[in-house]
């Protein structure tokens, strides 16, 4: 047997204004996309905006349904628009904010696991590292290197190949 260590380090900065432009611009974007959330049953309000490689952002916001599990992040909803709408464009970064109920401050937000595994499928397929940006505790930012750092031991596409082996 043999013990495994594994580190995982990111970004934490003071307030948004502490962040490079691009990644606050994002931030802002993810911010604004808050406003499109339909959610009438948890009333938890998060949006999140993909930079693409060519420039453009795509944003998305979570949508709710009667039929609970139906509903949808935002952080699916964005980037599956990305994808939909920009094919083969790569993701430079993500960004996603939430603020509950009727709150002005944004909340701290991270993405649950399915959309950690639908983020990780892009990062596989375009090569690169996905930037990730999401709100911290009070007004921190927390930036994370790439989104597999969010999800050690993702499944990737290379796995279900290497079973029909
Ligand atoms: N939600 C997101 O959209 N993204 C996250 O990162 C966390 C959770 C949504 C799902 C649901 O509409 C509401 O927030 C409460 O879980």
């Amino acid at each position: 047997m043999q013990k495994v260590d594994s580190t995982n380090s990111y970004e934490l900065y003071d307030s948004m204004n502490e962040l490079p432009l691009e990644w606050r611009n994002l931030m802002l974007d993810a911010r604004k996309a808050t406003q499109t959330a339909y959610v009438p049953y948890s009333d938890f309000h998060v949006g999140a905006a993909v930079l693409l490689e060519n420039g453009l952002t795509v944003t998305g916001s979570n949508q709710e349904n009667a039929a609970y599990p139906s509903g949808l992040c935002a952080e699916r909803v964005a980037v599956f628009a990305a994808s939909a709408h920009h094919p083969g464009v790569k993701f430079k970064a993500i960004a996603v904010a939430a603020f509950a109920g009727k709150n002005t401050s944004p909340v701290a937000v991270s993405p649950c696991g399915n959309c950690r595994q639908v983020m990780t499928e892009y990062e596989h397929l375009f090569g690169n590292d996905i930037r990730f940006i999401m709100q911290g505790e009070g007004e921190k930012i927390i930036v994370l290197k790439n989104v597999k750092s969010l999800l050690p031991f993702t499944f990737t596409a290379e796995q279900l190949s290497e079973s029909n082996k």
